[in-house]
């Protein structure tokens, strides 16, 4: 497990004022091709100094930036609050579920402080993270989090990989992709991951224990494929789509299956132009499904268990790229969807 520090030099000034003061970014431009600082405004607000029954105030610790934040910003008006989880430490509380001193995952957005009362909240309810032992609680935003469970069950439920089976996983280095393949090698497949640097190939090959590992940005991907992958592709779990997805597509074997999870080379508006890709799913009778991980709501702490469990044999590894300080949130998204991190990109507060 490795640990990658961006150290983004900004500090905030609060002014002076007695009152405490919770930080927030706000959406404040639409969003157009790259994001950029002009998206964003930094802003304060006055932390309520009661707290009402149900309630509890939360402090963020660790932010994670993600790449569906781009797409999904696009259905907020501006002046809206950044979405976001976060890991936060409860620090006043009238909810005894959510006691003093707990480590919390919440969906609160790109905030610094946040009073919950989570009866209130329809969907995207808090939870109190399970007990990490001596591992960070910045996990719970990667590995043992949202990302660690979109790998856990788009990977299983809808690839239904088989020992023996040659898996494919794009954005491999990523935080969805780098659990993807170790999980398809847990389950005894050839692995072969794509993305977008040597270094992260390496990380792949050297460490995670990948078959292949194609750098999409130097290479040949379809020849690199060919030799990678010489009995062809019976899994594919696409984090980006556009032409990396074609080129996989080709290869694919009769009754391949194909997760698709994300499509991050065109997030920023950069839609590329992949023929028709109906002549192979008829004549190799492919199956491709969509999901979204919230589907597995009602499973969400098994996967994160078994995650855990596989952490802790020594059979699943992890990086995270943290960038620090709230200041920087815009920053380390940016550097993301750009490729900047190698596991979990995360904000530490
Ligand atoms: N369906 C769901 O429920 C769900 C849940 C979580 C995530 N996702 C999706 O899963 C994918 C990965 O998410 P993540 O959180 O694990 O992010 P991530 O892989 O940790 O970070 C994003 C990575 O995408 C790669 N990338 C950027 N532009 C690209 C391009 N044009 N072509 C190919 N790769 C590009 C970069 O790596 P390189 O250096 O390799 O280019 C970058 O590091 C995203 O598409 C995301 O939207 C879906």
């Amino acid at each position: 497990m490795t640990v990658l520090w961006k150290h983004i030099a900004r500090r905030w000034y609060s002014g002076g004022s007695d009152t405490a003061l919770a930080r927030k970014w706000i959406y404040a431009k639409t969003f157009k091709g790259e994001p950029s600082h002009s998206n964003f405004r930094l802003e304060t607000e006055p932390i309520p100094a009661t707290l009402q029954k149900g309630e509890f105030l939360a402090q963020a610790e660790y932010l994670s930036v993600d790449p569906y934040m781009r797409p999904y910003m696009l259905a907020y008006p501006e002046g809206s609050l950044m979405i976001g989880g976060q890991i936060a430490r409860v620090t006043k509380s009238e909810n005894e579920q959510f006691p003093v001193g707990a480590s919390i995952f919440g969906q609160f957005g790109w905030r610094t402080h946040t009073v919950c009362n989570p009866a209130r909240e329809e969907k995207d309810k808090p939870y109190v993270l399970p007990d990490f032992g001596q591992l960070p609680t910045s996990l719970g935003l990667g590995v043992l989090g949202m990302p660690g469970n979109t790998a856990y069950f788009g990977l299983q439920e809808l690839c239904q990989p088989k020992p023996g089976e040659t898996v494919v996983v794009s954005g491999a280095a990523g935080a969805v992709g780098s659990v993807v393949g170790q999980i398809a090698k847990i389950l005894g497949c050839r692995v072969v991951g794509i993305a977008g640097t040597d270094a992260k190939c390496e990380w792949l090959l050297k460490d995670l224990g990948f078959d292949g590992a194609i750098n999409y940005k130097r290479k040949n991907v379809y020849a690199e494929l060919k030799s990678a992958a010489p009995k062809g592709v019976d899994c594919y779990f696409d984090n980006v789509g556009g032409d990396i997805t074609e080129t996989v597509l080709k290869q694919m074997n009769l009754y391949g299956r194909i997760a698709v999870c994300g499509t991050i080379s065109n997030y920023n508006s950069n839609i590329s132009k992949v023929t028709d890709p109906q002549r192979q799913f008829v004549f190799k009778q492919l199956r491709m499904e969509g999901f979204v991980v919230w589907r597995w709501n009602d499973r969400w702490m098994e996967g994160i268990e078994a995650n855990l469990r596989w952490i802790r044999e020594g059979r699943l590894a992890y990086q995270e790229t943290i960038t620090e300080g709230f200041d920087n949130m815009p920053d380390a998204l940016i550097d993301m969807l750009r490729g900047g991190n190698t596991g979990k990109a995360v904000v530490k507060v």
